[in-house]
């Protein structure tokens, strides 16, 4: 077999995944990830920090409460020639994180990020990829009209909301149902979706090949 067609486990399970969130907003997915970390569901897993390049992000009022290491990283101090990732991948580095979860983090990764952490690094988008990419993927899909819309977990490469999927969760759109309706539901499987996740790749159960991956 050839270098090229070795399936690679993401993860070596007999160790502890140190995870890093980086999130930007609300943080319901991150809440959902270090419940189910703290609830055994998942194991061998310890959500170490969370990042946010917002001050006044709502998440950081959920990891004060629940007890989680966070870090604040103002943008504005690090504006020039990728200097933001270059401190992430520093403090990422330094903390030894296995694993990379995206959850609502609004800045755009730097190949060079990507790069060194290349098939750690996981993020969750509201919609069946590859349609409805972008911020405002829940209300485009609705107003476009889709009977069948979802959720993705997917490898983050360097393009955006593009890397290898590893799970997806599609939502029939009900009869009549409201945009917030609709959120609402999404956002459940998400906070289903995310963990389980997490979960496999805890336990070595996700294998990458290109853009193919297995979930054992
Ligand atoms: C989620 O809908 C996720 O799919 C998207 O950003 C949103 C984050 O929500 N990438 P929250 O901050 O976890 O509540």
């Amino acid at each position: 077999m050839s270098r090229k067609h070795v399936k690679r486990t993401t993860h070596d399970a007999r160790r502890t995944t140190n995870i890093a969130v980086l999130a930007s907003g609300n943080g319901s997915n991150f809440e959902a990830i270090v419940g189910a970390i703290k609830r055994g569901y998942i194991k061998k897993t310890c959500v170490k920090l969370l990042i946010t390049d917002k001050e006044k992000a709502y998440v950081r009022v959920r990891a004060e409460r629940l007890g989680i290491t966070q870090l604040y990283i103002n943008p504005r101090e690090y504006n020039t020639g990728g200097a933001f990732d270059k401190k992430l991948i520093q403090v990422l580095k330094k903390e030894k994180i296995g694993l990379v979860v995206l959850a609502g983090y609004m800045r755009i990764l730097t190949p060079v990020f990507v790069k060194k952490f290349k098939n750690k690094v996981i993020n969750i988008h509201p919609a069946l990829l590859p349609a409805f990419k972008g911020a405002r993927a829940i209300g485009d899909a609705y107003r476009y009209g889709v009977k069948i819309t979802g959720v993705t977990v997917h490898f983050v490469d360097e393009c955006i909301d593009h890397g290898p999927i590893i799970a997806q969760k599609p939502l029939p759109v009900k009869k009549g149902e409201s945009l917030s309706g609709l959120e609402r539901r999404i956002h459940r499987a998400e906070h289903t979706l995310y963990p389980l996740v997490i979960k496999k790749i805890s336990e070595g159960k996700v294998k990458v090949r290109n853009r193919h991956v297995q979930v054992g």
